[in-house]
């Protein structure tokens, strides 16, 4: 983990600053936390307060989820929103854009705004389904939100007045593909996305949108990482076994951190938020350090669409 020293809401320190963005982009992309002292990122204390009294026992999906773009709030299962939560959810959303636009400029030219999530309930012994379950380490793919090998950077702030999140991380992607063990995990996960039957099934979902029909449309490479967030959570061994480390971040702090390629666990904690983008493939500083980069050279073929196509290629690399 390396902590944000020279950038806060007011800005950059009297440094330089294009030089200073582009390292913290390259060591988030080489599978670094970046984390952000309370100090730096603050939630106003009456937001805050609007965010704490939700209840966590009206909540009818995994979290609390946000979309920017259109301003709705999913995941409550109450008849109405309490106006004053969703305007400091909306709040949060906007200042973590604007904080990370300021912080990650390489970056937010071309990157996707995605959902903000607020994480109410307590995880330690949360019962969730095993690919649901946040106490086993995993990189995230999102089942409805395909990225087509643009990455997920995700920014997090723990809200609870008194309690660390705890987090558990391994090492990431790359580092792990150079185990032979997890490389083969990898590569499984890479041959079953570019089998026929995949390719067959995602083709039929393309097609299913000409009729009116929408489905996601993903590609190799998201139907592998949807894969191996499962493989992950499913392989016991790698569970036991992996390298790990323990994070604990405290009241008020932020994080930022790409959770497509640092497998990560929540082991306790409560007041979670989050902001997530996608981060575009040009914009990258490391291109050779993603998710995407490995699995394609494990496999030994293109696992992505290009721009302007409808369908992937499928020749090898
Ligand atoms: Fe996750």
């Amino acid at each position: 983990m390396i902590e944000l020293t020279d950038y806060s809401e007011a800005g950059w320190s009297n440094v330089d600053a294009r030089a200073r963005a582009r390292f913290y982009c390259e060591q988030l992309e080489r599978g670094e936390i970046l984390f952000v002292d309370a100090s730096r990122f603050r939630v106003p204390q009456s937001d805050r307060a609007a965010l704490l009294k939700i209840a966590p026992l009206s909540l009818r999906q995994k979290n609390i989820s946000y979309a920017p773009s259109t301003g709705v709030i999913g995941g409550l299962g109450g008849s109405s929103t309490d106006e004053d939560f969703a305007s400091a959810f909306a709040r949060y959303s906007a200042h973590s854009i604007r904080f990370c636009a300021g912080l990650l400029g390489p970056y937010s030219d071309s990157w996707r705004v995605e959902l903000a999530s607020f994480r109410p309930v307590e995880e330690h012994d949360r019962q969730l389904s095993m690919t649901e379950r946040n106490d086993l380490l995993h990189v995230d793919a999102f089942p409805g939100r395909p990225t087509n090998g643009a990455r997920i950077l995700r920014f997090f702030t723990n809200l609870h007045p008194h309690d660390a999140r705890v987090w558990l991380t391994s090492d990431p992607i790359p580092s792990l593909a150079a185990r032979q063990e997890y490389a083969a995990m990898m590569l499984d996960c890479g041959r079953i996305a570019t089998s026929a039957a995949s390719r067959a099934i995602a083709n039929l979902m393309r097609a299913a949108a000409h009729v009116g029909i929408a489905l996601p449309d993903r590609s190799s490479y998201d139907r592998a990482m949807l894969r191996l967030h499962d493989a992950m959570k499913g392989d016991a061994e790698f569970q036991a076994d992996c390298p790990k480390y323990r994070h604990e971040f405290g009241p008020g702090a932020s994080w930022l951190v790409f959770t497509d390629t640092v497998p990560h666990a929540v082991l306790a904690g409560r007041f979670a938020l989050e902001q997530s983008f996608f981060i575009a493939r040009d914009s990258l500083i490391a291109p050779e350090s993603s998710p995407l980069a490995v699995i394609e050279r494990l496999a030994g073929r293109a696992m992505t669409k290009q721009a302007g196509e409808s369908v992937e290629r499928q020749g090898a690399l």
